[in-house]
């Protein structure tokens, strides 16, 4: 908690009051000597775990060779092998990246690509969005208004689709709804020769922890295309093996024009990444986007370490064994309708509980976190969603752990 004393603004909101030494695993360790098991990992960014020993590693040889090789100045020797591993492992297609920082950098890189390549000026995000919280991103973003409000004026330019509602009783109707919404856009706010690209999350992140359904995101797709509008994948929480693939697009045989990556990319260093195929790439112009520390060479080598961890054996049959374990034992909770558990969801170790009451999910995450040391956090516009977003290194026993505080949570607060 700040204190009167302290020089930190206040501006951070704050999960949790814990002054943390070191973390571990799944695992954080408190000043004062507590364990917490953390199914927050940095908002779905330690994906290998806390301090995985192979990105350490990587991390330490780089640091005394170079910390900053700056890209415009020179050329250091982490940026090409990295776009190599990346074009390997991203969807087909993506062969030319850029590096950046965050997410929020990097989603708004993406709409300059695509303004640059399209040249159209506008953009369509999807209700329920989060897409970051510098000005243009916090336009795209519209899971909250707590993000917005006092900011104004935000970017024009920017026109908001529905998201089909999980829980809606007709889904079929609530997908046939959601692509309407999205062809009535083109005809009656931004024309598709005005519209550069639909920027969506194939999970929605903040607003709700969503698999989009099939369906939607394909029909979404087939309308860019037939518009010559781009297809921009914003995976900066649902990519790098989250979703038990490494990019949620991958579920759904879609390819994006671009993707864009951050969070899970470099095990919790400040690293972010977009992606696109060449010709697309070729397209803005040099010297129009940039950044001082784009590229920074020990991002890059913690990236090809995660990369590294990530795809050796095991690693995402992990992901999608602890997926299933964990909801088919949340399941088993919602099954008592005294959990009030409305839905449960999710893909690979991207899950979200669904309440009735933003009050239920607060007092479950109070309970979970004062009486078994499990740290979990909210999603949704409503705040009616708790969300699971293990690191993926996560064990079985751990999983049960976390079953077993939220089962003893939903009976405390019923
Ligand atoms: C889907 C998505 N896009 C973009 C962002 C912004 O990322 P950052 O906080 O690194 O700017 C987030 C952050 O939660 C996100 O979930």
């Amino acid at each position: 908690m700040a204190t009167a004393s302290s020089h930190l603004a206040p501006v951070w909101f704050k999960v949790t009051d814990l002054q943390v030494s070191h973390g571990k695993g799944s695992w954080i360790y408190t000043t004062d000597g507590q364990e917490y098991l953390d199914f927050t990992a940095g908002i779905a960014v330690v994906s290998t775990g806390h301090s995985h020993p192979h990105v350490v590693a990587a991390i330490q040889r780089q640091a005394e060779r170079f910390i900053h090789a700056q890209v415009n100045c020179y050329t250091h020797d982490q940026l090409e092998p990295l776009a190599a591993r990346l074009a390997e492992i991203t969807p087909a297609g993506i062969d030319s990246f850029f590096y950046a920082n965050s997410g929020a950098e990097i989603t708004e890189a993406a709409v300059k690509l695509a303004k640059q390549a399209t040249k159209r000026p506008h953009v369509i995000v999807f209700s329920g969005s989060f897409h970051g919280r510098t000005h243009l991103a916090m336009a795209m973003t519209t899971s909250k208004t707590s993000y917005r409000a006092g900011h104004s004026p935000l970017p024009a330019g920017v026109f908001v689709a529905p998201f089909p509602d999980p829980v809606a009783p007709d889904q079929e109707a609530e997908i046939d709804a959601a692509l309407f919404g999205f062809s009535h856009l083109l005809k009656s706010m931004t024309a598709p020769d005005e519209t550069a690209a639909a920027i969506l999350e194939p999970v929605l992140g903040e607003g709700g922890y969503i698999p989009a359904p099939p369906r939607f995101i394909q029909g979404v797709v087939e309308m860019c295309r037939q518009h010559g509008i781009l297809f921009i994948a914003d995976e900066v929480q649902s990519g790098f093996g989250r979703t038990g693939r490494m990019f949620a697009v991958e579920h759904y045989g879609i390819e994006p024009d671009i993707i864009c990556m951050a969070k899970g990319i470099a095990s919790g260093f400040p690293f972010a990444a977009l992606g696109a195929p060449r010709e697309l790439m070729a397209k803005w112009p040099t010297g129009s986007h940039g950044g001082t520390y784009g590229g920074n060479a020990i991002g890059c080598a913690a990236a090809l370490a995660t990369i590294e961890v990530m795809t050796a054996d095991g690693f995402m049959d992990n992901v999608n064994a602890r997926g299933e374990q964990l909801r088919a034992g949340l399941r088993d909770l919602q099954s008592d309708a005294a959990n009030g558990i409305v839905d449960v969801r999710g893909l690979g170790l991207m899950n979200g509980i669904q309440f009735a009451d933003p009050g239920r999910v607060a007092a479950v995450a109070k309970h979970c976190f004062d009486e078994s040391h499990l740290i979990l956090m909210n999603a949704g516009t409503y705040g009616t969603t708790l969300r699971l977003m293990p690191p993926l290194v996560v064990t079985a026993d751990e999983v049960d752990t976390a079953l077993a505080a939220i089962g003893s949570a939903l009976k405390a607060t019923g």
